[in-house]
């Protein structure tokens, strides 16, 4: 599995998802406004990478005689804060390294003990992924064919993903699942990327346009949805990426099961339900000039909000790196995360 970031020498390398299937090349920051560029313009996307690379970023902060210090580490931290609103693994791992800061009283450590979380927020990211990989194969285990939505692979992740860890680990066990990845309009993260990623690894995937998954539900071509997740409310709604909720009624009335697979820094305990999660505007051009291509009248309104929410209700099971939470609710997740 190819590694979405890495750091080494006071720079972020991260590969360039905006440039995928295409060209596979990697984009450097050096600094905090370089981060916050690649997070804003998707070059890292995915909510547990775009904590990942905002913890990274952190790192890169200096001050205005080019000096690491306390101050420019926490404008840092704000400023990245401003870059998505809707993953909270970012403010989750922003978080922690508020903390570093805070219990940090020598500033000569700090460039190191900033380095040293960002790292184990790292680390932690692959360990929790596998292990997503495991509780979610006993899921899919009788599984021929899933469907996903998006990218929630390893490409969203530091590897392994959260979605297509539990395909992923099948897979290296020995049974191929067959994979539709929705395109996902607008920027066609399921068609770009969990297509690439898949077919990097040699499993096998054929590309829907969004329009087309309740035709497949209805031909029994599907044994299972599973998807990831961007923020899930303390009642397990879950926000995920624009079009996830509709197929979630969609796999509802077929009698799918509809899986989310997110690692514990995806849950947000603050928020009681989903009507309280931020959901993230994008801009017009988006939808309406995508690849510089017209494909909207000027004189036409475009809506374009990243991510939709799920009620609780409609998700047969969330899979975490702690187990799997069966028709989740406040009660079933507070038990699982206490
Ligand atoms: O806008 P994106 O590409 O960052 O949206 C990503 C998603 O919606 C993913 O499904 C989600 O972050 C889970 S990633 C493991």
């Amino acid at each position: 599995m190819t590694e979405t970031l890495s750091f080494a020498d006071d720079t972020l390398i991260l590969i360039d998802q905006t440039r995928l299937p295409a060209i596979l090349e990697t984009f450097e920051c050096r600094t905090v406004e370089q981060v916050f560029d690649a997070i804003l313009r998707l070059v890292v996307r995915g909510a547990p990478a775009i904590g990942i690379a905002a913890a990274y970023g952190v790192c890169l902060a200096r001050d205005s005689s080019d000096k690491p210090s306390r101050d420019a580490y926490l404008k840092a931290i704000d400023r990245l804060a401003q870059s998505r609103p809707t993953a909270v693994n970012l403010f989750w791992a922003l978080d922690r390294m508020r903390n570093v800061i805070a219990s940090t009283d020598d500033d000569q450590r700090l460039p190191d003990s900033l380095l040293c979380e960002a790292k184990t927020i790292h680390d932690e990211d692959r360990e929790m992924c596998r292990a997503i990989g495991r509780n979610g194969a006993s899921l899919l285990e009788k599984s021929q064919c899933v469907l996903t939505h998006c990218n929630a692979g390893g490409l969203a992740t530091s590897v392994w993903g959260t979605a297509l860890a539990p395909i992923y680990h099948l897979y290296e066990s020995g049974h191929t699942l067959k994979v539709f990845a929705d395109e996902t309009r607008p920027l066609l993260q399921g068609a770009r990327l969990t297509a690439w990623e898949l077919s990097q690894a040699g499993i096998p995937v054929t590309v829907l346009t969004d329009s087309m998954s309740g035709s497949l539900l209805r031909t029994g071509n599907v044994d299972a949805v599973i998807v990831g997740a961007d923020r899930i409310a303390a009642n397990g709604d879950v926000a995920n990426k624009i079009g996830t909720y509709p197929l979630a009624i969609l796999a509802r009335y077929h009698n799918v099961p509809f899986y989310v697979a997110a690692p514990s820094s995806t849950f947000d305990p603050n928020l009681a339900s989903g009507d309280l999660i931020p959901i993230e505007q994008r801009s017009r051009s988006e939808v309406a000039e995508p690849y510089g291509v017209t494909l909207v009248p000027p004189s036409a309104d475009v809506m374009n909000p990243a991510f939709d929410v799920t009620p609780a209700e409609l998700v047969s099971a969330i899979v975490t790196e702690r187990g799997v939470v069966e028709q989740p609710n406040h009660e079933k997740l507070a038990k699982h995360f206490a």
